[in-house]
């Protein structure tokens, strides 16, 4: 099959383009070397838009990002920007894209690369072989819930009012992205709340409950509350496969679940929204770290998390497992030879550029 894929790449600012220039060389890899074809367009994001067309997100690039298949994107935002009230930052570009696109699920996974086992805080037996994924939603819940904001109160108080608020369709939507990513690993689904003190809790259980039950019973589904979650994870985490939870949990548990793995460098993600008639999500591939200003343009980024994201991007939205898993394996073979950015550097070696890590995982992939 050589079906054309249609792919956005949106670089954005600082370590952006350089992480995503890597990038690209390894789509042109899989271009000229696997049986599947990209149509490669780029376009401008956060404080590169700005500086072009005065607006972090475009009208002509959000609607490019909603007919793409998928749009990988490097970072957006840098010192430059920093003095621009709230609503004009690089930063809205990002959250104007998630927004537009109701990418509701987002996808974190946390592997622990047998090469960075001694990076981790954690004992070595704790983390090593570690492999896995929390699901956040991310459109609704307390970020996004009325009434919301800071009120006076008579006796001259204030009080500041958020509201967690989930309707049964956006519980059930991103649950049912988490069974089906389960199907593809290891078959089971672990689903977070606080039900012992949310109504909004009740009603998240219930309804992945029913969900299981109606469609997905051949998925094992456990419930944990948020906080056990969170001491589970750090005490063994290698009792999970797929974690699915809520906004506001899933925020602080995807970022301990990275951390028992080491570096921002190494972290991908994904953010799926609805599928079409043809199965095909909406969907944004992107590292977890920023556009770090403090080595932008000095060629010392790691590239290694925004191609991860690229991989995870064949692996879910374009069922390509196979060149997915090469992608992996290249990187676990690069670190295993000791090759490492500044970030990941073990005693004792030399740190590579950006570009000498991209030289690298090509000369593995060969
Ligand atoms: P950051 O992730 O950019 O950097 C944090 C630290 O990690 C820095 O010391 C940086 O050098 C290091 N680091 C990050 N990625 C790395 C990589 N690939 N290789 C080696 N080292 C790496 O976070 P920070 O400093 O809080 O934010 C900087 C700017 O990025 C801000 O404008 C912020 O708003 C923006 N930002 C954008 C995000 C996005 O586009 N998704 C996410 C987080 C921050
Ligand atoms: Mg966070």
């Amino acid at each position: 099959m050589a079906a054309n894929k249609s792919l956005l790449v949106l670089a954005g600012d600082g370590i952006g383009p350089e992480v995503m220039g890597q990038v690209r060389r390894v789509v042109d890899w899989m271009d000229r070397r696997r049986a599947v074809s990209f149509d490669l367009a780029e376009d401008l994001v956060g404080g590169a838009a700005l500086d072009a067309h005065g607006v972090p997100l475009s009208d002509a690039t959000l609607e490019r990002a909603k007919t793409a298949d998928a749009v990988l994107l490097g970072a957006v935002g840098g010192p430059k920007w920093d003095d621009l009230p709230f609503e004009k930052k690089p930063e809205r570009g990002l959250l104007a894209l998630r927004k537009e696109m109701e990418l509701y699920a987002n996808l974190r996974p946390a592997i622990c690369f047998e090469a960075l086992v001694e990076a981790s805080t954690l004992k070595p037996e704790v983390v090593s072989g570690l492999d896995i994924m929390i699901v956040r939603e991310l459109t609704g819940g307390t970020y996004f819930g009325e009434p919301r904001g800071i009120f006076d109160l008579p006796n001259g108080e204030r009080k500041g009012i958020n509201t967690q608020v989930y309707t049964t369709h956006e519980i059930r939507r991103v649950a049912a992205v988490a069974f089906e990513l389960a199907r593809k690993r290891n078959n089971r689904v672990c689903s977070s709340e606080k039900a012992n003190v949310m109504e909004s809790g009740v009603l998240w259980r219930e309804e992945v409950t029913k969900l299981h039950a109606e469609t997905y019973s051949d998925v094992e589904l456990s419930h944990m509350y948020a906080d056990n979650c969170g001491m589970q994870l750090v005490r063994a985490p290698k009792q999970f496969d797929v974690i699915v939870t809520d906004n506001l949990f899933g925020d602080m548990l995807s970022d301990v679940a990275a951390m028992l793995t080491g570096s921002l460098g190494m972290l991908p993600s994904a953010s799926l929204g609805d599928p079409d008639e043809t199965g095909q999500r909406q969907a944004l591939y992107e590292p977890v770290h920023g556009s770090a200003p403090d080595i932008a343009g000095e060629n010392k980024a790691n590239p290694v998390a925004a191609l991860l994201s690229f991989a995870m991007c064949l692996r879910y939205s374009f069922d390509l497992a196979e060149d997915a898993d090469l992608i992996e394996e290249a990187v676990k073979a690069v670190l295993a030879a000791g090759v490492r950015t500044g970030d990941i550097l073990a005693p004792g070696t030399r740190a590579v550029s950006t570009e000498g890590m991209g030289d690298a995982l090509i000369a593995e992939l060969d």
